[in-house]
């Protein structure tokens, strides 16, 4: 299995390319279920969780066929609207064809997704939103069997704020009968692209990006193209890593609007931000200062930040506080952050990080995908060697990692 080397004590100075947003990208895929005419993306990232989506969708009959940078999708029949547990177990986004599904055949056969490393993740408002909607469901051996002739639009306030939970109702209200009114729905950027997706394929959709989503279900959804937007915690990984290794780095293809919680962390981290239309750029001359972070649904800080902002407080001068809101387990990188000679203590969901002067590198290994980029960070300012195992985790999330590292001039490498 593949690992990471990585030397450390390298300021960053160049310049990268971000991809398109694995977020976005995803449930974006999905919506080609919704119609039987092409669907054709730009910017679609080269990442493992891409990979597994289009083989999910392959199985049930859509066409994918890949191309320089995009991907083009064509569900004219769906052979089988069923989600088996193979793939659903190895990500959980997955269970974004139940509603698309339900609303384009009538029924679905989904895999219950289990718990995962970060947290139990359950999909009750998923299973909620669609019940409102007039379709019935039940879970047998495992598995989501959902029907319904056809949806109906309802009023649906969600418990809690749920991005996945959000896209899959849109979805399926863009081709039910009637207004659907989704309220406490996720603001995430990622739910705004895909409603912009959900438009240019003739959804009539309001709202997306605030609280409350209006959707006026359509008959019919037809092809359409466009461009999956910036990732924003790819851009955001790089600019931590900056930060807490020193340097100049800019980033390019990005989208610097999306990013507003975590480059108001940066600045208060000491680092001088440049923003443009479409790139943004960071400088930090010396030592990060402490700062504490608490998670929050979007515009709050995300939680796919937490582990980078993490790493970057175990170098920081003083203490911060990082608080995790969004998910009951996702400290899994403090332990291997603490084997490369952090000081953090974990007192309930808040890690209490005194700012050490130097890390010393070890042999870690990765759990998660964000962990594994707290990781890297760590890596790329401890002193010698550190060795990250399980970097299968990276390869879901970030495209060709060590190649930017190394265009910013760390030293990184992939070993066998
Ligand atoms: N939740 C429920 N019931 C539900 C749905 C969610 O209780 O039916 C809970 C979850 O257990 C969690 C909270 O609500 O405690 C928020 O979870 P959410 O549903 O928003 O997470 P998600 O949609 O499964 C997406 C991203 C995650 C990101 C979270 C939070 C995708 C494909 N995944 O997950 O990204 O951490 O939102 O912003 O969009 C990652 O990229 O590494 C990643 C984990």
């Amino acid at each position: 299995m593949d690992k990471l080397k990585l030397t450390g004590g390298r300021r960053l100075e160049g310049e990268v390319a971000v991809s398109g947003a694995k977020n976005a990208a995803l449930p974006i895929m999905c919506a080609a279920l919704l119609t039987d005419a092409p669907l054709s993306l730009g910017n679609i990232p080269r990442l493992m969780d891409v990979s597994t989506m289009a083989k999910l969708l392959g199985q049930m009959g859509v066409l994918v066929e890949r191309s320089e940078g995009g991907m083009s999708l064509r569900a004219e029949r769906i052979r089988e609207p069923t989600a088996s547990y193979d793939l659903v177990k190895t990500m959980r986004a997955s269970v974004l064809v139940l509603g698309p599904l339900l609303a384009r055949c009538g029924r679905a056969k989904v895999s219950l997704p289990g718990g995962c490393a970060i947290g139990q993740r359950p999909v009750d408002q998923h299973v909620k939103g669609l019940q409102a909607m007039g379709a019935t469901i039940t879970i047998e051996h495992g598995y989501m069997h959902a029907e319904a002739k056809r949806l109906r639009g309802a009023r649906i306030v969600m418990d809690l704020v749920t991005v996945t939970g959000t896209e899959n109702l849109m979805m399926a209200a863009a081709l039910a009968e009637g207004t659907t009114l989704l309220e406490n729905a996720a603001r995430e950027p990622e739910v705004v692209d895909l409603a912009k997706c959900l438009s240019a394929m003739g959804a009539r959709i309001e709202g997306a990006g605030s609280g409350v989503i209006r959707i006026e279900g359509v008959a019919s959804l037809g092809g359409a193209s466009h461009r999956v937007m910036p990732d924003r915690i790819e851009t955001g990984t790089y600019l931590a890593a900056a930060a807490a290794a020193g340097g100049r780095v800019r980033l390019t293809g990005a989208a610097p609007e999306t990013l507003d919680a975590t480059l108001e962390k940066l600045r208060e981290a000491g680092a001088a931000i440049r923003k443009e239309r479409d790139a943004v750029e960071i400088e930090m001359a010396d030592r990060p200062a402490a700062v504490s972070v608490r998670t929050a649904p979007y515009p709050g800080f995300a939680t796919d930040m937490q582990a980078q902002f993490m790493a970057l407080a175990t170098v920081a001068r003083g203490t911060a506080l990082i608080t995790e809101t969004i998910f009951e387990n996702r400290f899994m990188h403090a332990l291997e952050l603490q084997r490369l000679g952090a000081d953090i203590s974990i007192q309930g969901n808040t890690a209490v990080v005194k700012g050490v002067e130097r890390l010393q590198g070890a042999t870690v290994m990765a759990t998660d995908l964000r962990a594994s980029a707290g990781l890297v960070i760590a890596g790329l300012v401890a002193e010698g060697q550190t060795v990250i195992e399980r970097i299968y985790h990276l390869d879901r999330g970030y495209e060709a990692l060590a190649t930017k590292l190394r265009a910013l001039g760390a030293k990184v490498e992939r070993i066998s």
